[in-house]
């Protein structure tokens, strides 16, 4: 999405839905309560942000919002959990170290932007409106194990954007940028919209969800007959504060680019996520179905305080920070 087009939202009467706001960091470290639950440490280090309740193990049963005593979310009613893999700078001596995530909240320290989207953008007469997820869903989005293109092209929308200042928001990549960026690189995740009706959760956690039959929910392409209800369109960013890296006299001396995902993947096809729903009642719907762009009057909202007081101690005691000879879980950086 280019950034203009929110300027020209902004001057334009509007009936859709697009929340877009942000969430400080939770915890930095190895669990996966989705793909993993139960293993303490999990296989990769994450960054997770939203409710305090996260946990190795998170019974679909649970009641999110009434066992989370706070949310790093400024949608104060949101104590759903999002996270994603975290990107790691590669020395020319080999060794590892942790990149920052560009905090948008003042005093916050790392973070990610959320959208949840109701409708297509220009869609005013609001012909397909969506459906809130249920207490105890989740979803994943992505391949650890991609390396190629052709396996990033199997997911429509999960991309970088290789930063040229704070508005830049296009081109986007498959791939991890091979240029220094100087406002970072920005990793786009966007969640499937098209849910089957009855699973709040697939083994692969994503044969629940599909994308549009043709095109994208912003194109409003239809719900394919497997998958025949429209949900919220649900996108992550998060930007990796590169800037300390830029020297090129410290890139491989082959060209290639120096950032691996916290589980090796140096190429960026491996781009992927994790979505656990966790709004309060039917805030959400209720937001989804008011009229509003970014700043949605009825949504109940906190301030950078209360949000970046919100965090949780890592239970995986390890050094994830610092030069490390080997990625945390033992990882080493691939590049195919
Ligand atoms: C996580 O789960 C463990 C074991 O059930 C429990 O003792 C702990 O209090 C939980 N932590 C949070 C933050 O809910
Ligand atoms: C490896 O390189 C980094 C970046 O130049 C440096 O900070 C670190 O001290 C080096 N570590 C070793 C063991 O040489
Ligand atoms: C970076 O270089 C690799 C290898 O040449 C290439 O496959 C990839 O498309 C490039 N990425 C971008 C964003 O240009």
């Amino acid at each position: 999405m280019k950034w203009t087009t929110f300027l020209f939202l902004a001057l334009t009467p509007l009936t859709c839905a697009l929340l877009r706001f942000q969430c400080s960091q939770l915890v930095v470290q190895r669990l996966d309560p989705l793909v993993e639950p139960g293993l303490i440490p999990s296989s990769h280090v994450h960054q997770i942000v939203g409710g305090n309740s996260f946990n190795a193990t998170m019974d679909p049963k649970k009641d999110m919002p009434g066992e989370s005593t706070c949310t790093t979310c400024s949608m104060a009613e949101d104590f759903s959990n999002y996270w994603t893999a975290v990107l790691y700078f590669r020395a020319r001596n080999g060794t590892y170290k942790r990149v920052p995530q560009l905090s948008q909240i003042t005093g916050g320290v790392g973070g990610i932007t959320v959208y949840y989207m109701s409708d297509a953008l220009y869609d005013t007469a609001q012909k397909s409106k969506v459906t809130a997820f249920k207490p105890g869903f989740r979803m994943f989005i992505g391949d650890v194990t991609a390396k190629t293109k052709a396996d990033a092209e199997r997911f429509r929308q999960l991309t970088y954007t290789c930063m040229q200042n704070s508005g830049t928001r296009a081109p986007e990549s498959l791939s991890l940028p091979n240029t220094t960026c100087p406002y970072g690189i920005m990793a786009n995740v966007r969640f499937p919209t098209c849910w089957d009706g009855v699973n709040l959760d697939s083994p692969d956690h994503m044969a629940h969800m599909s994308y549009p039959s043709s095109g994208t929910f912003e194109s409003q392409g239809p719900c394919p007959a497997t998958h025949p209800v429209r949900m919220p369109q649900v996108l992550f960013e998060v930007v990796w504060d590169t800037s300390k890296f830029n020297n090129k006299a410290e890139w491989p001396t082959d060209g290639s680019q120096p950032f691996a995902w916290s589980f090796g993947d140096a190429t960026g096809y491996a781009n992927h996520a994790d979505y656990v729903f966790g709004w309060k009642g039917d805030a959400l719907q209720k937001l989804m179905d008011t009229p509003c762009v970014v700043n949605c009057p009825t949504a109940k909202t906190q301030g950078n305080a209360a949000m970046n007081k919100c965090t949780q101690k890592a239970v995986v005691d390890e050094n994830i920070d610092g030069w490390l000879p080997s990625l945390p879980g033992g990882h080493q950086a691939y590049y195919s």
